[in-house]
């Protein structure tokens, strides 16, 4: 099986995000119609890919996939597949990180993600279409000081496993997607805490070609060391 991208209808959730614009760009040039959402809109319509619809939205809100399903079909009337590349990061031991830090890192890696997929996969299903989750090596290699993030990929790359079979029947393909640590920017950004000191990461261009092929090949799971 393989899913042809020219002309397909697909929403990037964190499109202006280090991984969402470059995994927005390449979607673009295989000829994808694009649905580009995150919370700060400004910085979508600054990728000025042509013909996208922008709409902002916030994965931590249930009703987030309830607008993005509303900006796909009313802008293209149909909606051929979801990439979920969302989320946050909290470094520091699990003794010092706020409670409100943790609750924010599970909202928006977990039930975000959760909440958004109830929502549309009616809308892939009625397309035979795909849904991406962005999770993280640290799911399958969790780190200490990384408790929490860590966690929240674990759960969401649980989720995933199951789903995978779950949505089959729906003829939804999931893939769950676990990039190694990759040049975004993201470790300097975190909800709390300090970035340890990483290794260079891999370039964002590369890990967005690879998850573009695995849409493209019908790839249900990619593993850190398939980057
Ligand atoms: N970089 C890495 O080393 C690495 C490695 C493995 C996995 N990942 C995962 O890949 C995904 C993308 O990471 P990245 O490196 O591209 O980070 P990034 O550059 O910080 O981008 C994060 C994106 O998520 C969006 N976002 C954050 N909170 C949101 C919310 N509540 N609602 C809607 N959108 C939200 C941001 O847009 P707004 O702020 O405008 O909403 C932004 O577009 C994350 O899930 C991350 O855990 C990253």
């Amino acid at each position: 099986m393989t899913t042809n991208l020219d002309g397909a209808v697909v929403a990037v959730v964190g499109a202006n995000g280090g991984l969402g614009a470059p995994i927005a760009r390449l979607l673009a040039e295989r000829g994808a119609r694009l649905v580009l959402a995150a919370r700060r809109t400004e910085r979508l319509a600054a990728l000025d890919i042509e013909g996208a619809s922008i709409v902002a939205l916030d994965v931590r809100d249930v009703g987030a996939g309830d607008a993005l399903v509303a900006a796909a079909h009313d802008t293209f009337g149909r909606l051929d597949g979801v990439v979920n590349a969302a989320g946050v990061v909290a470094f520091g031991l699990l003794t010092d990180t706020d409670d409100v830090v943790l609750e924010e890192l599970f909202l928006t890696n977990v039930l975000g993600p959760l909440w958004l997929m109830k929502r549309v996969v009616p809308a892939l299903a009625a397309t035979r279409g795909f849904f991406v989750n962005i999770s993280a090596v640290v799911a399958d290699m969790p780190m200490p000081g990384m408790v929490a993030y860590s966690a929240s990929k674990a759960a969401l790359t649980g989720a995933d496993r199951a789903l995978v079979r779950e949505l089959r029947r729906v003829s939804v393909r999931l893939c769950d997607a676990r990039p190694p640590h990759t040049e975004t920017g993201l470790a300097n950004r975190p909800l709390s805490g300090v970035s340890p000191a990483l290794p260079h990461g891999l370039s964002p261009e590369r890990v967005a070609a690879r998850i573009v092929a695995a849409i493209e090949a019908d790839e249900t799971d990619v593993a850190a060391d398939q980057f």
